[in-house]
């Protein structure tokens, strides 16, 4: 019984990763470390993910505009979430992520 047990959470572990290695360059994983602070918050008006009327101006402006201002900085936004470490591919990535649930 126990073996079975040990197998089948074997099992569910090696699904996870799986899911998790097929997602492309983790926009969810980098906004869950660097942006989600702010904007699952809202802090210093940050827009929050899902938030279809604070986004859509902002989609409005082109997800090139949203993508050099999430690396570059904005107003209270800052360059890289102020994480410097993260590439330009990642930032894009949590731009993606944020900005999915409202295009
Ligand atoms: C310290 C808080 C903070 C963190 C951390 C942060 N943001 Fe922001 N972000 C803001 C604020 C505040 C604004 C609104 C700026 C404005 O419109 O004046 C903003 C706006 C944005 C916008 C919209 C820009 C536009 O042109 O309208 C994007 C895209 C964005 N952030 C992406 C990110 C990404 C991606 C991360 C993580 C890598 C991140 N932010 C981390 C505070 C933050």
């Amino acid at each position: 019984m126990t073996k079975m047990i040990a197998a089948l959470l074997a099992g569910a572990a090696t699904l996870a990763v799986t899911a998790s290695a097929q997602a492309e360059a983790d926009g969810e994983a980098v906004y869950n470390q660097a942006c989600m602070a702010c904007h699952m918050t809202g802090a210093a008006g940050a827009p929050i993910r899902g938030d279809e009327a604070a986004w859509a101006p902002r989609v409005e402006k082109g997800i090139d505009t949203l993508y050099t201002h999430a690396i570059e900085g904005f107003n209270a936004m800052p360059p890289k979430g102020g994480q410097m470490g993260l590439s330009d591919e990642e930032v894009k990535a949590a731009v993606d992520f944020m900005v999915e649930p409202v295009i």
